[in-house]
């Protein structure tokens, strides 16, 4: 099955490939963990929390695999291919374990919650198995393996933010960081494996957010990006003075730490995302204007049978909304399902006139993939042809392809506010940066400018970036 994406280079940070994690504490002679990371920026963030965890226990991390004591995978469940990767994966540690019997294999996040102990069944070479809550218990589990044992944490907690761990910042360029705010989801979305990887939501203590965020600018960072599976629904309650916070009032907080320090979130949910949000996105600068709203149908009753609860119609109001609120300036991206269970042709093309309608800056597109477990799988039949699906899917993408172009190419002339990351990845004459609405700028570095933020007007596109100048 094929996944695609729209994304330029600069885009692609690390959704489909593997990252690994870079070497910390390289003079020393602790034990040494290899880490890869796979899947979403909720599995990168969490890399960052592992990491921590097991230095505060005296690991340190190599990015050199033959070096490593330890080799950790942070997988991904979503789709099938993401796991087909991760064991694809395992096969290549054969011939090192083969060399080294000594070196632990571990896997953690959603394909370990998934599997469970089968997956020590399954593939020999796994000693052990940890789910996304059961971080702070690696270094016994770890110690458990020493001690000849296989080991195995899937337990979910209700409780866990890993609120109180400061993230050890992995390929970081030192400007942009992610930020967890809550975990789990509790939607039912019919097609979706989350809600049994990741477990019930629940969201992380405001102060330790805000805390994170300041320690972030004061190491130098610009931009923090909020994450959460469904943002729009995060709600912590003040032990102390009962007081409640929503999505819109935590990103007014965070807004309000320093108008220096942009302001990013991710997932909308399309039937959860208020006004209140878009008055409190339009009320700060600092606050970026783009949001990423997946659709994943146009068509009614595919969107109930994957259990979205909302409507094509409530979709096109919540655009609407964001369009009066936030102007046609503001980024919009989405997801989309290609060949869901049932698929009609006519409702593909519903899907088709919904991108038509809205014109999105980017989009994620998958072809459906059926995952054990879920409602979809019990109940409907994966019925569309796979060739159908890898059809749909292209066509979705090419659309979407000539709507990105469009996009950019409105911007052409405008001058544009733009946080430098750091070299263009083709040329180290070009800074490479972000615009508000998250487009991806290149332009010729007159100077050393990463982590500033500077004016560039747009002189070309394509369809994944905007090239530029410079303006004083
Ligand atoms: N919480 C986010 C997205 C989580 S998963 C949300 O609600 O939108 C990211 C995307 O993967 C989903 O939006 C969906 O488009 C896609 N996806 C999830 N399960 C899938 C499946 N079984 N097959 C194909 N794509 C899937
Ligand atoms: Fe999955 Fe739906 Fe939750 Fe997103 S909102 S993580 S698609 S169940
Ligand atoms: Fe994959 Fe788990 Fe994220 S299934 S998309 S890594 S929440």
């Amino acid at each position: 099955m094929q996944d695609l994406k729209v994304l330029s280079p600069e885009e692609i940070k690390g959704l489909d490939e593997p990252r690994i994690s870079p070497s910390q504490n390289q003079t020393d002679f602790s034990k040494k963990i290899y880490l890869e990371s796979y899947g979403c920026q909720m599995n990168f963030a969490d890399s960052e929390v592992v990491t921590s965890i097991l230095m505060e226990q005296g690991y340190s991390t190599t990015s050199n695999i033959h070096e490593a004591d330890t080799i950790l995978l942070n997988t991904c469940a979503i789709r099938e291919n993401a796991e087909q990767k991760i064991r694809h994966r395992l096969q290549s540690f054969k011939p090192i374990k083969a060399k080294n019997p000594h070196i632990t294999v571990g896997i953690l996040g959603c394909m370990a919650e998934r599997l469970k102990t089968k997956l020590l069944e399954e593939e020999k070479i796994v000693d052990l198995v940890a789910g996304p809550d059961a971080y702070r218990d690696l270094p016994r589990l770890l110690e458990e393996i020493e001690d000849g044992n296989k080991a195995v944490n899937v337990f979910l907690s209700r409780e866990e933010t890993y609120g109180n761990i400061e993230p050890v910042r992995l390929h970081t360029n030192g400007v942009t960081a992610l930020v967890s705010i809550m975990r789990g989801c509790n939607n039912m979305c019919s097609f979706c494996v989350v809600p049994y990887t990741r477990g019930r939501e629940r969201s992380r203590d405001l102060d330790s957010i805000l805390k994170e965020c300041t320690s972030l600018f004061e190491a130098g960072y610009r931009e923090v990006t909020l994450l959460g599976q469904n943002v729009d629904s995060y709600h912590w309650q003040n032990p102390e003075t009962n007081q409640s916070i929503n999505f819109a009032q935590l990103l007014e907080k965070v807004a309000q730490l320093t108008p220096e320090l942009r302001v990013r979130f991710s997932t909308s949910h399309p039937k959860d995302i208020t006004n209140d949000v878009l008055y409190t996105m339009s009320k700060y600068g600092n606050i970026c204007k783009n949001i990423h709203l997946p659709a994943q149908s146009g068509n009614n009753r595919i969107l109930d049978l994957m259990n979205r609860t909302y409507t094509r119609e409530w979709y096109l109001e919540r655009i609407h909304s964001i369009r009066q609120i936030l102007g046609e300036s503001c980024g919009i991206s989405h997801d989309f399902i290609a060949g869901f269970c049932s698929e009609t042709e006519e409702e593909h093309q519903d899907s088709l006139s919904l991108l038509e309608e809205v014109k999105y800056d980017f989009g994620y597109m998958f072809s459906y993939s059926e995952r054990p477990g879920t409602p979809a799988e019990k109940k409907l039949a994966d019925d569309i042809p796979e060739e159908t699906k890898k059809r749909r899917l292209q066509e979705i993408i090419d659309l979407q392809r000539i709507h990105s172009a469009y996009r950019n190419q409105q911007m052409i002339g405008s001058i544009q506010r733009v946080l430098v990351e750091g070299d263009s990845k083709k040329s180290s004459a070009h800074h490479f940066g972000r615009t508000d609405n998250n487009k991806v700028v290149v332009f010729p570095k007159n100077d050393e400018m990463k982590g500033k933020f500077v004016d560039v007007k747009i002189t070309h596109c394509t369809s994944g970036t905007l090239l530029g100048e410079l303006i004083n």
